[in-house]
């Protein structure tokens, strides 16, 4: 897939609320916005890469993009399930994914028990194992991208408002 890596970065709105309940992999949503930006060649799939929260740790992710054979959704998502525990939900956050690499195509289960013995334990596995088998020393930098770098809040447009300090706020941007 050329477009792979694939940056992209939006509010975590609520889907179905299923992850948590009914796979026990808590999965965050991306708006339409984001999902309808998709290039033509990303295909629906399970992905590895790199996330964060509001610009906080990166840590690494698997995504789920398509419609959920299993639940047969009408709509295009796209699901992050973040591989650390977090102690609350966040909704409302901003989520900034890089997307490095193609795990699987989406499948259609006969029962939620066979979805959940493939997602679960399979997938999250994979994306880690992914990172060693398949994975450059350049898929692993883009941990340290830019893109997942904090944003310095902007300064003041008028010189004569910026403060007494500005080399030292100059130094951190
Ligand atoms: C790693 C991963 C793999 C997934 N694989 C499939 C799949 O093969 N087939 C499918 O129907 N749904 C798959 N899903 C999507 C789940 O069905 C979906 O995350 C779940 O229904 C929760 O959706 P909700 O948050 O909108 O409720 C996968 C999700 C993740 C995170």
């Amino acid at each position: 897939m050329k477009s792979l890596p694939y940056f992209c970065r939006g509010e975590v709105i609520r889907g179905f609320g299923r992850g948590s309940k009914e796979l026990g992999i808590p999965t965050a949503n991306f708006p339409d916005s984001v999902v309808d930006n998709l290039p033509a060649d990303i295909s629906t799939g399970i992905y590895y890469g790199w996330a964060s929260l509001s610009n906080g740790d990166v840590y690494k992710m698997v995504m789920s993009i398509g419609w959920n054979p299993y639940y047969k959704n009408t709509k295009k998502s796209m699901e992050t399930h973040v591989i650390h525990t977090f102690k609350e939900d966040f909704y409302g956050e901003i989520l900034s994914v890089v997307m490095v690499g193609y795990i699987r195509p989406e499948r259609s289960y006969d029962s939620l028990g066979k979805m959940l013995i493939s997602v679960r334990p399979y997938d999250v596995i994979e994306a880690k194992v992914s990172w060693t088998t398949q994975s450059t020393p350049q898929k692993k930098l883009f941990k340290e991208d830019n893109f997942f770098t904090p944003v310095a809040p902007s300064l003041p447009s008028a010189p004569s408002a910026r403060p007494t300090t500005l080399n030292s706020i100059t130094d951190i941007t």
